[in-house]
């Protein structure tokens, strides 16, 4: 198989690359960055998603579409290359896959769509409010890709994936901002009073999901990605440093105009994974273990620089 990976270079799309490549597929990557390894199936393209890919997607089989401006705080920063990328790009993808050989393409969106819960758990037809222009823009492509589902009969999946960790991710994401703290000997800060709720997700079970989906996932439909277990912001930090085995305690600063801000902040993110379930797959790294594997692997590999993905 040929498959496409676009933001192949990132955190996520380097491992879900490994593991196609690992699997005995040709893998073509289109990314503004160059790819950090090489493999004799491995072809990198340097081109922004917002450019004519048409040339680059003829042989390829499927596409997995994860380029993207990320993050609530840079789409604060680059509101519009955000909405360019995350839209335009999106549907740039879209559109010249058209009249190709691609026979489908899963789409990384976010958890980010739902916005502050209406309903707990977060089914994947709950109701939709994101409050960032990051979240807007990744639910924007989502009603693209139904529009091309309906319109060309396209095969199209979006994938909301919840707080994605692992070994590699950049220090603008909490799991390793923390680590790096106590890494360093200070206390992790925790905003607001710290009972957010979240499900992080190891990267291993967000590269087994999107794979799911490609495989088994009913055209059009949009599947949620996530871990169930739940963890407050306060007991992630705890957890990190338990696991450090040092005598630290998380910084509790509340809500400020210059940290973080109390009208942006989710308090409770809880998905329901039924629907993937319902395809076989199910996540396989439970928190507690995957903290751990990750802090092993910052503490082995902190201060080597290209091993990380900003
Ligand atoms: N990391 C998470 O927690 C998380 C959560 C939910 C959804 N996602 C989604 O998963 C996908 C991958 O996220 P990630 O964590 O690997 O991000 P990342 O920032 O590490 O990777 C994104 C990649 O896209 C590339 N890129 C940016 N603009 C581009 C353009 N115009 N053309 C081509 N490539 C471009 C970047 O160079 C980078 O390699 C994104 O679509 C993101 O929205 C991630």
């Amino acid at each position: 198989m040929k498959i496409m990976v676009t933001g192949g270079n990132g955190f996520i799309g380097h491992t879900l690359v490994g593991h196609l490549l690992n699997e005995g597929n040709d893998v073509k990557v289109i990314d503004i960055k160059p790819i950090k390894f090489t493999h004799e199936k491995l072809e990198f393209v340097k081109k922004s998603v917002l450019e004519d890919i048409r040339w680059e997607m003829k042989d390829c089989d499927i596409v997995y579409h994860l380029a993207a401006e990320l993050g609530v705080v840079n789409s604060d920063k680059k509101p519009l290359n955000t909405l360019a990328v995350n839209i335009d790009g999106t549907i740039n993808v879209f559109r010249c896959a058209l009249g190709t050989n691609v026979k489908k393409i899963v789409y990384t969106s976010s958890s980010e769509v739902y916005g502050e819960a209406r309903e707990i758990p977060l089914k994947e037809d709950s109701p939709k409010s994101p409050v960032s222009i990051y979240g807007v823009s990744k639910l924007t492509a989502e009603m693209y890709a139904k529009g091309y589902v309906q319109e060309y009969g396209m095969d199209i999946n979006p994938v909301r994936l919840f707080n994605v960790y692992g070994p590699g991710q950049g220090f603008e994401w909490v799991v390793p901002i923390f680590i790096q703290k106590v890494l360093n000997n200070e206390s992790p800060t925790v905003f607001g009073d710290g009972s957010q709720v979240r499900c992080f997700t190891y990267i291993a079970d967000i590269v087994s999901g999107i794979e799911t989906v490609m495989k088994k996932g009913i055209k059009g439909e949009a599947y949620n990605i996530a871990n169930t277990d739940q963890i407050t912001m306060k007991e992630l930090a705890e957890s990190i440093i338990k696991i450090s085995g040092k005598t630290l305690k998380p910084k509790i600063v509340g809500f400020g105009k210059e940290t973080r801000q109390k009208e942006r902040e989710i308090i409770k993110r809880i998905p329901s994974i039924d629907k993937l379930q319902s395809l076989g797959w199910k996540p396989q790294v439970s928190i507690k273990e995957g903290f751990a594997k990750t802090y092993k692997w910052y503490k082995e590999n902190l201060g080597k620089e290209e091993l990380f993905y900003e």
